[in-house]
């Protein structure tokens, strides 16, 4: 397998950041990996893994080499009375995934729609939108020790997923339902992963911009090709495609408060966006702190807060003139933001991207 060096990886992360790996091995399959860890050369080189590059801000060159996934390959394994098990290669494309998942007739992946990177990615991360998270429908995942070259299994309490979290983001320790595991950052490549599309399929419903589609078109049973489609058109109206416009998706994550936390942010300001949830605590709409803190529309550098919704920050040079915004450039602007929603409301925003 072909190590290639001083790669450009702007084509490779969805901000359009530009920056070079020192090294970068295209990974096709599970063979690849084992070939790797065989040489001498790359042995014991720190890794770092890429999927669809929708997730990361590069704040320079990247020394550890990287492992660029491209393992395709889709197929139903198994039907059983609750489900259909259907299994794809880390390297294939989510969007393209779950709309094959649709075209072959087993949905409940479409309120996913349109999310970018590739479904090895996607557990890392455990994405979500419009009221499904990965782990809903996660079934179980092959992935390949980097040191020992072994493949094993592991099922969603493995995985320990949380909100925009798992096992795979984290380094040392992980605790998942009571329990200590190894943190597994780096240290694995995700090989194929099998989702559970439950059978009868339900709408999953009751999420602001979908009701308002159902009353535009006077739907109360929506066929799962119109979700996707609604689901679709939602994220082209609010979110940047990023081959247009460079971005990495949500660049914080949604804040939990206490009930006495959040009656605080109400005094401050009433029209707070605010959710319950089922342990008591609240969930804040990240977006609408940043926005009514003035920075929807703002640019620092070539880095903008993008004006259709304040969570989503943007490349705003990319593939016009020149360079574009650097990483350091994203990371000031998180920064500034950062800021100035802990000046006015007490709260920290968390970065939701991988920052290298
Ligand atoms: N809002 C504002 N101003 C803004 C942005 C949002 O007032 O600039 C308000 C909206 O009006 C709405 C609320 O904040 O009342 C929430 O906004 P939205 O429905 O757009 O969802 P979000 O909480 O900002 C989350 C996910 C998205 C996901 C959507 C839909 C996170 C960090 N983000 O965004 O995920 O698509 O819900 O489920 O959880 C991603 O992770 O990259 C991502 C795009």
């Amino acid at each position: 397998m072909l190590v290639e060096k001083n790669v450009p990886l702007q084509p490779f992360n969805t901000f359009h950041i530009v920056a070079r790996a020192h090294a970068l091995a295209r990974i096709t399959s599970e063979a690849d990996v084992r070939a790797l860890l065989a040489d001498p050369e790359w042995t014991n080189e720190p890794k770092f893994v890429l999927g669809g590059g929708s997730n990361v801000v590069l704040t320079g060159d990247v020394k550890p080499l990287v492992l660029k996934v491209d393992i395709g390959g889709r197929r139903l394994v198994d039907e059983t009375a609750k489900a259909y098990i259907v299994e794809a290669g880390a390297g294939e494309v989510w969007h393209d995934f779950v709309a094959w998942t649709l075209q072959q007739g087993w949905p409940g992946l479409e309120n996913l729609a349109l999310i970018p990177g590739t479904v090895g990615a996607a557990p890392v991360q455990n994405i979500g939108a419009y009221g499904v998270e990965l782990q809903d429908r996660f079934e179980s995942l092959d992935a390949i020790d980097l040191q020992t070259g072994q493949v094993f299994t592991l099922n969603a309490a493995q995985c320990a997923f949380g909100y925009r979290d798992s096992v795979f983001k984290h380094g040392g320790t992980v605790t998942s339902g009571g329990q200590q595991t190894l943190g597994l950052k780096d240290r694995v490549v995700i090989l194929r992963v099998r989702f559970a599309l439950p059978k009868p399929w339900k709408p999953v419903l009751g999420y602001a911009d979908i009701d308002k589609k159902m009353a535009e078109h006077q739907c109360t049973q929506p066929t799962p090709q119109q979700l996707f489609d609604w689901v679709c058109a939602i994220r082209r109206a609010k979110l940047p495609d990023p081959a247009v416009v460079g971005n990495a998706g949500s660049f914080f994550k949604n804040p939990t408060v206490t009930p006495e936390q959040c009656a605080d942010i109400i005094a401050r300001d009433p029209k707070v966006v605010h959710y319950y949830l089922d342990d008591g605590r609240i969930k804040l709409a990240a977006g609408w702190l940043i926005d009514s803190c003035g920075w929807k529309g703002k640019t620092v550098g070539q880095a903008g807060v993008y004006e259709k919704q304040a969570l989503v920050l943007v490349n705003r040079g990319a593939g016009t003139d020149g360079l574009g915004a650097t990483g350091g450039e994203v990371m000031t602007l998180a920064k500034a933001i950062q800021t100035s929603v802990y000046e006015r409301f007490g709260i920290l925003l968390e970065p939701e991207p991988v920052v290298l």
